[in-house]
């Protein structure tokens, strides 16, 4: 990773924990013990890749940063919401999340899932309210309407169920990238197009090829999460390595190999890359989270 990346990140990820926690209601607030779960899996932990990738979208748009951190802060509440889910006994059954016991076990599983379902409202509400956001009152509904597209039945739940059903099946390839495209491609497509739908004279070409490269890097962080499942280690993923395994979940590298799996991140990174080629430098730094993601260690 070049040091100016390097530098990004960590500016970008202090400037989402600042606007989450701001966003957040504090846990001295009643309820007590529920708000004092959502901030415990909320903040502090991370790579905060789905706002990072709305504030590159910005950038490759010419927008402030100021006006993207509802979008922001909103996608990353669902995500949060979804990995709370995911970690149930009833999903994944996992004790250990960003580096930290998951919400399940550090609280109880009925409060893991309250903070979930709040978390979830706590989205919608941001993209409807939040001052921040410079949208125009119809692109601010558009926004309201990807985000929960992108979250519902034919999103990421829909993708979660597809998953849960998948358990010890052999399921196709085609079948395996529609579960991907679903429970993780659909939350990064809407990070990259929440941008998007902030700029009231986009291009129609400009907002299909950001699109298109969101598509490639929604389904290529999938493969790349599924191939650290099994190349990483707990301390570095900050999550229990080999649960695909044990869990007997279909994965890129189950159906691919290895160096399959391996190649197909590379031809999404490459696919991504020819998406931007209608733009110049200010897209940068979308190529470089394209990168990221395929080489990322956790
Ligand atoms: C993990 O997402 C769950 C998937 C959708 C693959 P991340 O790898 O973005 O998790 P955090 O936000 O960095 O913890
Ligand atoms: C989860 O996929 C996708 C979500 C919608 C949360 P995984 O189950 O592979 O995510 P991890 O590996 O637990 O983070
Ligand atoms: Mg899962
Ligand atoms: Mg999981
Ligand atoms: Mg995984």
């Amino acid at each position: 990773m070049s040091n100016a990346l390097k530098e990004y990140l960590v500016a970008c990820q202090n400037r989402v924990e600042r606007a989450l926690d701001a966003r957040l209601i504090k846990e001295t607030i009643l309820p007590q013990r529920l708000h004092a779960a959502i901030r415990y899996s909320t903040l502090d932990g991370g790579k905060r890749m789905r706002p990072m990738l709305t504030y590159a979208t910005g950038q490759a748009l010419g927008i402030k940063e100021a006006a993207l951190d509802g979008p922001a802060c909103a996608v990353e509440f669902i995500h949060v919401y979804s990995l709370i889910h995911d970690d149930l006994p009833a999903m994944d059954n996992d004790d250990l999340r960003r580096g930290k016991p998951t919400c399940h076990i550090a609280f109880d599983h009925a409060t893991a899932i309250l903070a979930g379902d709040a978390l979830q409202a706590l989205a919608f509400e941001t993209l409807a309210h939040d001052p921040s956001i410079i949208a125009t009152a119809e692109n601010r509904l558009k926004m309201i309407t990807c985000l929960a597209k992108a979250s519902g039945s034919q999103g990421m739940v829909g993708g979660q169920a597809i998953d849960l059903d998948s358990v010890g099946k052999k399921i196709s390839l085609p079948e395996l990238e529609n579960m991907h495209i679903h429970k993780t491609g659909a939350l990064i497509r809407a990070s990259v197009n929440l941008a998007a739908l902030s700029k009231a004279d986009i291009r129609a070409e400009q907002a299909e090829q950001l699109d298109h490269y969101a598509k490639c890097i929604g389904l290529s962080f999938q493969v790349k999460d599924d191939i650290l499942d099994i190349e990483s280690d707990t301390a570095t993923l900050g999550k229990t390595q080999g649960k695909d395994i044990d869990n007997d979940k279909p994965t890129y590298p189950a159906l691919l190999g290895m160096a399959g799996a391996k190649q197909k991140a590379q031809e999404l990174h490459e696919a991504a890359l020819t998406s931007l080629s209608g733009f110049g430098p200010e897209a940068d730094l979308l190529r470089d989270l394209s990168l990221y993601i395929i080489e990322r260690s956790h």
